[in-house]
């Protein structure tokens, strides 16, 4: 009974929301198109010949967004454990991006040149312990970090997303030591409430 009081009250706030109806009217498939639109906007991230990756894509409205920038000189390989819908020019890997099969799909993918840019929206399913959910969150940004020594060029761009909290501050730091430049952004369509942010790594040192 509670639940469904729950689930109702989420379901009207979510049809209320200007970024759900705004999406849903451009066929994007998810309202988080918005916290990448806001920040590529912001600082000029997605250039038309980049081989961008995609971590945590489906449903796919980051891909949607790259792929309505990136042309024919770039790629985009796009990585979730859900299922995907296919986007034009979008290589989606099934999987997870911990497993380390998927991650040298993805390196055989990006091929030697490896990515321009590496873009993380993904959040590990929650437990409801709040010790416990963050420590998974900064082990799973500690290992797209890992991925990133792999598979980045020199210079190129990390995006990132995180929730405050304990470890943020050193993960932070660490990421200022191998990038020349850390921002943290909290774009306009990530909920208030919510303690999601991304922190953007640019020109990576190598
Ligand atoms: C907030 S959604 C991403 C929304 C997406 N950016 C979009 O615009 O449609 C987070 C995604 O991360 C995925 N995810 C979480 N952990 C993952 C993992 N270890 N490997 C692959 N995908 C993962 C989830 O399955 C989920 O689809």
């Amino acid at each position: 009974m509670r639940k469904n009081k729950f689930s109702n009250r989420w379901l009207q706030s979510h049809n209320k929301d200007p970024y759900v109806k705004k999406a849903r009217e451009s066929h994007f498939r998810s309202r988080a198109v918005y916290k990448l639109q806001e920040i590529n906007e912001k600082d000029k991230l997605i250039k038309p010949d980049y081989c961008v990756v995609d971590l945590g894509s489906s449903p796919g409205s980051w891909s949607q967004y790259l792929s309505s920038i990136i042309d024919s000189r770039g790629q985009i390989i796009a990585i979730d454990i859900l299922p995907m819908e296919p986007i034009e020019q979008v290589f989606y890997i099934s999987g997870d991006f911990t497993d380390e099969i998927i991650q040298k799909e993805c390196l055989r993918q990006a091929g030697k040149k490896g990515a321009d840019l590496v873009i993380s929206d993904m959040a590990p399913n929650l437990t409801g312990i709040k010790v416990t959910d963050q420590s998974r969150n900064m082990a799973l940004a500690e290992l797209v970090y890992d991925f990133c020594t792999q598979i980045l060029k020199p210079g190129g761009d990390l995006l990132v997303k995180l929730f405050e909290g304990e470890g943020t501050y050193e993960f932070r730091r660490f990421l200022q030591e191998k990038f020349s430049k850390v921002i943290v952004r909290k774009p306009k369509a990530s909920r208030d409430q919510s303690r999601e942010f991304y922190i953007l790594a640019r020109s990576y040192k190598l």
